[in-house]
């Protein structure tokens, strides 16, 4: 239920902290476990009085770091030491499936662009077959819709559906001004990643296969 699962976030989160040290450079992830890690790092940051940076991957995470009183900077300028992020699924070789917040891009930027990055799971977030709960998210540039739609046949993908805004009418416009269309596929090989980002007007995918994570769970 919420509760166990919210005790497992903590759980996690709490973990992450410990890998803070003085001058780290941190990539900081979006959704809600990530949220309880931010909050238990900034409490060691405060406490310890440590030189942190933050690199926010979403609105969200930069207007949370603000909240907790960390400091941020971009990729621009500088580059994450390690990061840490949530996940919508992992299996049991560590391929992840990301996106159901929709910041995807920044997360797989920043994650490409650190060395290391924690992953925090609770239980619910395990599969045995990626792609068995949720849809890989793809976001792609408004003008792609059908160019990307008719490549996508011949996969093995059961429905496709374009992400629609919670609070307004029409579809979800992502922060880099783009849509987000949710795949179901029946099954998932590694190559589908690289595959699917080499098609125009893909910006990028939610599968995040190969990277240099750490999954972090209790
Ligand atoms: C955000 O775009 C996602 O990739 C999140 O990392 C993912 O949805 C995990 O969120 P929770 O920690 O809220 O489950």
């Amino acid at each position: 239920g919420d509760i166990s699962n919210l005790e497992a976030k903590t759980k996690v989160a709490n973990q992450v902290s410990r890998y803070v040290k003085d001058g780290d450079v941190i990539g900081v992830g979006s959704g809600s476990t990530a949220f309880l890690a931010l909050q238990a790092i900034a409490d060691r940051v405060k406490q310890e009085n440590l030189n942190v940076m933050a690199i926010p991957t979403s609105q969200e995470a930069l207007l949370n770091c603000a909240t907790f009183g960390l400091k941020t900077t971009t990729l621009a300028a500088d580059r994450p030491d390690w990061g840490f992020d949530g996940a919508d699924e992992v299996d049991a070789q560590h391929r992840l499936i990301k996106g159901r917040g929709g910041a995807l891009f920044a997360e797989k930027l920043v994650m490409a662009s650190a060395e290391k990055t924690y992953i925090l799971v609770d239980d619910s977030k395990f599969v045995s077959r990626l792609g068995e709960k949720f849809a890989v998210p793809i976001e792609i540039d408004p003008r792609a819709v059908h160019l990307v739609e008719t490549r996508l046949e011949g996969y093995p993908i059961r429905k496709i559906m374009m992400r629609m805004a919670q609070s307004k009418d029409g579809p979800l416009i992502t922060e880099a001004g783009n849509l987000i269309l949710d795949v179901h596929f029946d099954r998932i090989e590694d190559e589908f990643e690289k595959e699917l980002s080499s098609i125009p007007g893909v910006i990028e995918t939610g599968l995040f296969i190969g990277y240099s994570v750490e999954i972090l769970t209790v």
